[in-house]
């Protein structure tokens, strides 16, 4: 799987395994997804370019290295991968943000669109798609053919948690992208739950039910 990026840092198995607990409260599992966020998107923006500035140090000027222009967009899917933004804006503070809002019919697993605003132009950007559930992949594959639709063209989609059903359909509809994922679960059950999971996301994220 060229294209997959699965997780096996301690502190990033450490930080999934305390989010899985039920006994977690909001409060901190938003923070554990705000630095499992960070610590995957350090390694996810590896490829990020840079150009040569010039720079006075206190012994002489010289040309080093820094991110070039304003060349990246987070891209949240709503309502979950909202948790997840900080964590990438810590890194690199001059990333635009978009958001493209998708929700699950609870009886057909299918996603269904009400919102997308995205920055504009998107063609020169790097796209980092994040959602912390990739499931049967349905909110994956339908975030990014909008992307692509608005005329996304480097794209990177980050989860912490999937299952290998979901990862599958993602990396079958979109073998162009690049996929970051903290832990491949074991599978979903009847009702389309990542198991052992964390439950759903945004619910935990957000403190509702
Ligand atoms: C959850 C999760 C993903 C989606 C994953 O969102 O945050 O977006 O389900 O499932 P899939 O891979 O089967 O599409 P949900 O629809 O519960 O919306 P919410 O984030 O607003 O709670
Ligand atoms: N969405 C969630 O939030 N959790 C799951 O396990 C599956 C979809």
């Amino acid at each position: 799987m060229d294209n997959v990026t699965v997780f096996d840092h301690p502190l990033i198995q450490h930080k999934i395994s305390k989010l899985r607990d039920k006994n977690t409260g909001t409060n901190e599992f938003r923070s554990l997804i705000e630095e499992i966020s960070m610590l995957m998107g350090y390694e996810a923006l590896r490829d990020l370019p840079l150009e040569d500035v010039e720079v006075e140090t206190p012994i002489e000027t010289c040309m080093t290295p820094m991110i070039a222009g304003k060349k990246l967009a987070v891209v949240p899917i709503l309502r979950a991968g909202l948790g997840m933004v900080n964590g990438i804006l810590a890194l690199v503070p001059s990333a635009k943000v978009g958001h493209i809002g998708l929700y699950r019919d609870e009886e057909t697993h299918e996603p269904h669109e009400y919102y997308c605003k995205l920055p504009s132009p998107i063609d020169q950007r790097t796209i980092v798609v994040t959602d912390p559930m990739l499931a049967t992949g349905g909110s994956a594959v339908s975030a990014v053919n909008f992307i692509k639709e608005h005329g996304g063209k480097s794209i990177k989609f980050m989860s912490i948690i999937a299952a290998p059903e979901g990862l599958n359909r993602l990396r079958e509809a979109h073998p162009d992208i690049r996929i970051y994922v903290g832990h491949l679960d074991r599978c979903l059950n009847e009702d389309a739950y990542i198991c052992p999971g964390l439950g759903d996301a945004g619910d935990r994220i957000f403190g509702t039910k």
